[in-house]
């Protein structure tokens, strides 16, 4: 069998900070060194390592293609994965740069692209690095409009439909994915979301897109999350909206592990 992470299984009872567990309840962000939670739709930098931690080894390529404020680079850089991040945005990802070199390992590399992952140009991308593949895909899409991230109409958070929503998406995942080594892992991190009085399962329709698409499915993992910033100290007209209705206030969101056998 093909190796895939670093795991020494004659040491098995010493990996105490890898979850094997499908409900992750993680109370505080790693601010540690570069990592900061300063862009809002961020996701915590223990999700990259625990990702990273069971599903690549030291050296491997890590593709994210939402890169924002750079979580999983920093963190590759820290475990001595190499690592590619896209982001549409221009000043997002320089301000991403700049804290990725604050963790500079002469190890391995961080590139950093600005750009529309649906549409960009991989191959010459990869071979530009001198690299055929990556190892290990993490996506954290916008969760649809929930949080408008630019103006740009390539932005999933612009997509005006539901629809427009998962096939842009969809999309993405072809373009992204077509590089992904055979037999190795792609994680998705996404939440659910509310709007016309009604759920919206967006984490399930995109897990969907994956299915569709030949991907096996390897892990539904639930993780907890605290206040968001619009929620943040209104913690009360919240539970009070809800206690006067008939819904609940979002506390978890998904991350999905797919396996590419194709
Ligand atoms: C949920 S955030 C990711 C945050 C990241 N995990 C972090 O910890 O900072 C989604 C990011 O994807 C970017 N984005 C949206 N559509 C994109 C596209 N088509 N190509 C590349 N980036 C995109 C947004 O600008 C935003 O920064």
């Amino acid at each position: 069998m093909v190796r895939y992470n670093d795991i020494d299984m004659n040491n098995w009872k010493e990996y105490i900070d890898i979850e094997t567990d499908s409900l992750w309840i993680i109370d505080k962000r790693d601010n540690s060194g570069a990592h900061s939670g300063y862009y809002h739709g961020n996701f915590v930098p223990q999700i990259p390592f625990q990702l990273l931690s069971r599903y690549t080894k030291k050296g491997d390529w890590v593709l994210d293609p939402f890169m924002g404020s750079g979580t999983t680079l920093i963190e590759a850089q820290r475990m001595r994965r190499n690592s590619i991040g896209i982001e549409i945005q221009k000043d997002v990802a320089k301000e991403a740069l700049s804290r990725i070199r604050k963790e500079n390992n002469p190890d391995c590399s961080a590139k950093v692209c600005v750009g529309d992952s649906a549409k960009l140009n991989f191959d010459a991308l990869y071979e530009s690095l001198g690299i055929k593949n990556v190892q290990f895909v993490i996506m954290h899409p916008p969760y649809w409009d929930i949080i408008k991230f630019s103006d740009n109409p390539k932005d999933l958070s612009n997509t005006a439909t539901l629809d427009d929503f998962l096939n842009s998406f969809g999309e993405l995942i072809d373009n992204t994915t077509k590089h992904l080594e055979k037999n190795r892992y792609c994680a998705v991190v996404v939440g659910d979301k509310y709007a016309n009085s009604q759920v919206i399962p967006l984490g399930f329709y995109c897990m969907n897109l994956f299915l569709e698409k030949g991907f096996l499915l390897k892990a539904i993992l639930v993780k907890n999350f605290g206040d968001t910033k619009g929620k943040a100290n209104k913690q009360g007209i919240w539970r009070y909206r809800a206690l006067a209705s008939d819904f609940y206030i979002f506390k978890h969101e998904y991350i999905f592990v797919f396996k590419k056998t194709k």
